[in-house]
């Protein structure tokens, strides 16, 4: 049993955000920030966490694991009432540590957790408080030591001239020894600046009792790196997402250039597989190698295979096989499965349908709701009528079937092996194998008509 536990402070509305979104959930590459701090805590091993929630407590509270437990800070006033509102959590915890993190730093990782908690552990401190040097210290507060070590945290806006020019700043992730920090936590008081309750404020209090106290010093400054703004939040992206294809430049990754390439943390990609500009690669996606993706392309939550051609199209929660050539401009909706060999063409959507191997769909046409077998051919402008206004039925299409140009299919209906439709058919019943269906009105020619 591990006793090292979490509390993410997520209460804060992020005034300066101007969004409705309570500030945690704003997104760093398409995920909360929140999510990228829980995260942080499952690699360092941390499962027991309580987020201390507050301003649109539910919205938080709707993207949470079920595993984290809540505690809610009714009003703000500050990072030390914050954790005060997580009594309970801490009571429960009381033998074991708990790191504090702040729910708007995405960066912390789980090297500089663990590493600080050795520390923390080996030094026996009631309090390890992570910081890191920066250039620009502005805004943080700043660590103040003296010669027997760390003496207190000072807010800018508390600071002294002096005080101001100090490099080393608190990221707001402190380990905490429970137990001792249950000794104190209540006696934070308001007499500030800001008339805010200062967590920073149980250091000099656990020094009071006799207590050991430090800072672990990290080495990967972005650990600090917090959004208050939409500014801040933009270059939060910028430095994950440059991080992000980095790796994917080390596992042979190519990248003609990196105009508009924004890829999920989540996201796998194979050796071999050029990534063209101004793509998107969202959520778990996953695509294999010798793929060439883009230009001007979104997948999301996708598997894709080996050698596919996917150009200037989209693609959500579905599954494309090896061989397959897209685009430009197809949209593939949720659910479907495009088999081997198969050529999408220019506007296609596809929707939870499945289509078979080696299958051509080139031009202007609709299957949702589909069953298509192998080596089936679309003409153009093909549709399935899936919909008749209240219910939802589906198309089935087998192997080696031809489907004229202009044909709709209303389903449910099935065209069988070999079958064919006239270009300009409304197919309302089954097409038997090998068949040809004609369902359209036979040509009048009335001559002279326009003379
Ligand atoms: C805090 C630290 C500062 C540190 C900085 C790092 C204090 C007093 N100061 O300052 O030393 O350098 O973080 O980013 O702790 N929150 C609540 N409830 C509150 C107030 C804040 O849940 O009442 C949450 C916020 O949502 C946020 C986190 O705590 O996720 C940090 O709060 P914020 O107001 O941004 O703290 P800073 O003033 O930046
Ligand atoms: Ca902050």
């Amino acid at each position: 049993m591990s006793n090292k536990s979490a509390i993410i402070l997520a209460a804060g509305k992020g005034t300066r955000m101007k969004s409705d979104l309570p500030k945690v959930l704003c997104e760093v590459l398409f995920k909360p920030m929140i999510n990228w701090v829980i995260d942080a805590c499952h690699n360092a091993d941390i499962n027991n966490i309580c987020a201390v929630t507050g301003y649109k407590s539910e919205l938080v509270e709707n993207i949470l694991e079920d595993n984290i437990s809540t505690a809610i800070q009714k009003e703000q006033k500050g990072t030390g009432h914050a954790v005060m509102m997580a009594k309970n959590f801490l009571e429960k915890n009381i033998d074991g540590d708990v790191i504090v993190l702040c729910g708007d730093a995405p960066f912390m990782d789980s090297t500089t957790i663990q590493n600080a908690y050795d520390m923390h552990k080996k030094q026996n401190n009631a309090i390890t408080v992570i910081t890191a040097r920066l250039d620009d210290p502005t805004g943080y507060g700043r660590i103040v030591r003296n010669r027997y070590g760390l003496e207190r945290i000072v807010e800018q806006k508390d600071a002294s001239n002096n005080e101001l020019l100090i490099n080393e700043v608190n990221s707001g992730a402190y380990w905490f020894n429970v137990k001792y920090l249950l000794e104190v936590l209540f006696d934070i008081d308001d007499s500030n600046s800001q008339g805010e309750y200062y967590l920073p404020d149980t250091i000099a209090l656990s020094l009071a009792k006799g207590r050991k106290v430090n800072a672990y010093i990290s080495d990967n400054p972005d650990v600090i790196l917090g959004a208050n703004s939409r500014r801040d939040l933009c270059n939060l992206n910028a430095i994950a997402n440059r991080r992000v294809i980095d790796n994917h430049f080390d596992n042979g990754v190519e990248f003609v250039s990196l105009d508009g390439v924004l890829i999920s943390p989540e996201v796998k990609i194979g050796k071999g597989t050029v990534i063209l500009p101004s793509t998107i690669l969202k959520g778990t996606t996953e695509i294999g190698s010798g793929c060439s993706i883009g230009p001007n392309s979104l997948v999301q939550n996708s598997k894709i295979e080996n050698n596919v051609v996917f150009n200037a199209s989209q693609c959500y929660n579905s599954f494309i096989a090896s061989n397959v050539t897209i685009g430009p401009f197809c949209h593939i909706r949720p659910n479907s499965t495009i088999k081997e060999g198969v050529h999408l063409g220019d506007f296609v959507e596809i929707k939870n349908s499945v289509v078979g191997e080696n299958t051509h769909v080139s031009h202007l046409t609709y299957v949702g709701d589909s069953d298509v077998g192998k080596n089936v051919n679309f003409g153009c402008g093909v549709v399935t009528v899936n919909y008749n206004g209240k219910t939802k039925a589906r198309c089935t299409i087998e192997d080696d079937a031809f489907i004229g140009c202009n044909t709709n299919l209303v389903a449910p209906v099935k065209v069988g092996k070999r079958g064919y439709t006239a270009a300009g058919s409304t197919i309302t019943e089954d097409v038997p194998d090998a068949s040809l269906a004609i369902a359209r009105s036979r040509q009048i020619n009335k001559e002279g008509y326009n003379k």
